[in-house]
């Protein structure tokens, strides 16, 4: 990925971290958009998985050069355990841009096209590690 987007990525992350409301709107968004993931998030701490996201979002930001640093939410999420079918990932992405776009004031196309190539790794790594029976032929 270009130093273009880097640079705008961690500029708009900046003025998003900083505004307490950014993970609010965003589980707002996700929970809001459909009856399963609603379900799955029906008896989470909120709060401390807010703190968890944060620092998870830094993790994603390094997938590219360090993706072992996504192994233990991998497995947390894979068929075996949370059982996250590939398919909300693209949702996530989704909310997690209209809960950008809610909040940078700077937000533009390139804000958005920043995002999501920057967290385009980690979500690959993610939707790989979803079926460990499968891992052997896809790493
Ligand atoms: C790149 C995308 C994602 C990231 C970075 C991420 C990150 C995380 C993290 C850090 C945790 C906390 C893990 C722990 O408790 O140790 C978590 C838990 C969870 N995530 Fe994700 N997640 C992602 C996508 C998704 C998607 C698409 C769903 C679909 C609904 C989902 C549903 C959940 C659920 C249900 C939990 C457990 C909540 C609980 O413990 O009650 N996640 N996620």
């Amino acid at each position: 990925m270009d130093d273009d987007y880097r640079n705008i990525f961690n500029d708009s992350f900046e003025r998003c971290a900083k505004d307490p409301q950014f993970l609010d709107r965003f589980y707002t968004l996700f929970i809001d958009c459909n009856d399963e993931v609603r379900e799955l998030f029906r008896h989470t701490d909120m709060a401390r998985q807010k703190e968890l996201m944060m620092i998870t979002l830094s993790y994603m930001m390094l997938a590219q050069s360090t993706p072992e640093l996504l192994d233990r939410v991998a497995e947390r999420h894979n068929r075996r355990n949370l059982d996250i079918r590939p398919h909300l990932y693209v949702t996530w992405l989704d909310c997690m841009l209209a809960a950008v776009h809610q909040t940078d004031p700077k937000f533009s196309r390139e804000v958005d096209a920043a995002w999501r190539a920057t967290l385009k790794p980690g979500i690959d790594y993610l939707v790989r590690h979803y079926d460990p029976e499968d891992s052997v032929l896809q790493d």
